[in-house]
């Protein structure tokens, strides 16, 4: 999975490189920057002494000397001044140049701290939101690993709107599938009418379809496999190969074995993730995991949630990632 949201101590994290979020005189400080020069020793503060300091939302690269990490990319975040002093681009340039450094040393991974949300008192849920998009972004056009690291579940909240919108989603659906249950069995016959009805209704719209395309076709999509499904869509939808896997969060690698496999059985987790790198509506979604024997139930808050976001046509993986990790759920995406 090219971006993992964990919840650690970034001195203890082994990535090629860290990030510290410094201060311009790059001399040390309190808060990860403290915590990075104690783990590194005093050989960091000498090899940062002769860089003469880093401007907000530059970087500049050193080694991690006792750290786990080889490197410390040591970036100066902004101050949050209410937030129109340019600080989220100065955030933004924090990620981004600290990325372009690590690619330039040809580094696979890299460990961020959530910069500017702590002494330098950018909200958290603002500084995490400018954290997923510009290493989302970076991570469709390049392979790298790169670990978010959450110091603490209070550091961890993710926007108040996107939160209380997924709780609520949750709320309605969650507790009507369980309350449902309670009075399943006095709607037992009625809901077997209507579907019976329905059934009837969509077998006959169904003829008047057949009737329109070759039988062939519809003999072959009905045994099509999960693999011939995922690759048909991603023709039918003008993708690379990589575009897909990239946004699926997924690793190249794993991709080539579903590929080179038409029988290939996918877990649930990778399923749903390919299927929101294509954009998929809820029903063709359904459809897709059916291939490979799932299904998306309200029973459980997982699938609530991704669900959500299909109904929301928010795609964005990262951000789903964060609103399951928020809610304890597995991530998507291997
Ligand atoms: N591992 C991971 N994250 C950490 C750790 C740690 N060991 N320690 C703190 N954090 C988290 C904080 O919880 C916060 O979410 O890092 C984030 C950034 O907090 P700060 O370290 O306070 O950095 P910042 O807000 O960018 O302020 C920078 O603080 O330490 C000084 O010298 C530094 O002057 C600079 C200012």
């Amino acid at each position: 999975m090219p971006l993992e949201i964990i919840r650690d101590d970034i001195t203890k994290v082994h990535a090629d490189a860290i990030v510290n979020a410094a201060n311009p005189s790059l001399l040390g400080g309190g808060g990860v920057d403290g915590a990075i020069h104690k783990a590194a020793g005093p050989q960091l503060l000498e090899e940062c002494r002769t860089l003469n300091g880093c401007e907000v939302g530059q970087a500049k690269i050193t080694k991690g000397y006792n750290l786990p990490a080889k490197y410390v990319i040591h970036t100066v975040g902004p101050i949050w001044r209410g937030g129109n002093n340019n600080e989220e681009k100065l955030l933004s340039d924090c990620y981004k140049n600290s990325l372009r450094i690590a690619k330039e040393y040809n580094l696979e991974s890299i460990a961020f701290p959530l910069i500017s949300t702590g002494a330098y008192g950018y909200p958290v849920d603002k500084g995490l939101k400018v954290a997923i998009s510009v290493i989302g972004d970076f991570l469709l056009n390049n392979d790298m690993k790169v670990y978010l690291v959450v110091y603490n579940k209070e550091a961890f909240k993710i926007s108040e709107k996107l939160f209380s919108s997924i709780k609520q989603y949750i709320d309605d659906r969650y507790v009507k599938e369980h309350t449902e249950k309670r009075y399943r069995n006095i709607e037992e016959r009625q809901i077997r009418e209507i579907y019976k009805e329905s059934m009837n209704f969509f077998m006959e719209e169904a003829e008047q379809v057949v009737k329109k395309r070759c039988l062939e076709d519809v003999v072959n999509e009905l045994d099509e496999t999960f693999t011939q499904m995922l690759l048909r869509l991603i023709d039918e939808k003008g993708l690379t190969d990589s575009q897909v896997y990239k946004r699926a969060n997924i690793d190249r690698r794993l991709f080539s074995k579903i590929r080179s496999d038409i029988n290939y059985k996918p877990s649930k987790s990778t399923a749903i993730a390919l299927a929101i790198a294509l954009k998929l509506n809820l029903d063709e979604t359904k459809d897709l995991l059916s291939k490979a024997g799932y299904a998306l139930s309200h029973s459980n808050k997982f699938d609530i949630i991704i669900e959500y976001f299909i109904k929301e046509g928010n795609y964005n993986i990262f951000e789903i990632n964060e609103a399951l990790f928020a809610f304890e759920q597995n991530l998507l995406g291997v």
